[in-house]
């Protein structure tokens, strides 16, 4: 396993609609074992793919606290079958948009069928924060992000806080 450098906003691969894996193979595996790696190491609770710069539609979560025993999911092409009308609020942060949080309303419940690690096609409900991670995660896939849910003058400055990160980190590696 190895762990894989996450891209981050204004990044435009981060926008990218990325593609259905085709078959799960053991290039696929690696992927994710590497993205299940670079997630913990992060640490963070959900990764896409589109986040290490590789546009494929596969995400891995895994919400447990330290002291609990690890659960990691993988999802290959998930896909929301249904949402509940029932909203959950929920202070939302991204991997690819560090030290940025905001308040995000989104459908408490989902029903979501994607493809397990071991090429089985599964069908499965997520609710409270696994709802919201799932949500978050499948958005990537689409090129979305959570600053897309808030005010443009907030997102505007969020990116263009980042955006000033990012030439003031490039100008000390020079
Ligand atoms: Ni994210």
């Amino acid at each position: 396993m190895s762990l894989k450098e996450i891209i981050t906003v204004p990044d435009p691969l981060l926008r990218k609609i990325s593609d259905p894996i085709e078959r799960v193979d053991a290039d696929l595996h690696k992927l994710l074992d590497d993205m299940l790696e670079t997630m913990y190491d992060a640490p963070g609770i959900g990764l896409a793919a589109i986040q290490v710069a590789v546009p494929r539609r596969v995400l891995v979560m895994d919400i447990t606290r330290d002291d609990e025993d690890k659960k990691p999911l993988f999802l290959i092409n998930p896909e929301i079958v249904s949402s509940s009308s029932e909203m959950r609020l929920h202070d939302e942060g991204c991997l690819s948009i560090p030290e940025h949080f905001a308040e995000i309303e989104r459908p408490a419940n989902v029903l979501v069928r994607y493809i397990d690690r071991d090429g089985k096609q599964r069908e499965q409900e997520f609710d409270d924060l696994l709802a919201t991670v799932v949500q978050h995660e499948i958005d990537h896939l689409d090129g979305k992000q959570f600053i897309d849910y808030i005010s443009k003058l907030k997102r505007d400055r969020i990116v263009r806080k980042l955006t000033k990160d990012r030439k003031r980190a490039e100008t000390l590696v020079l």
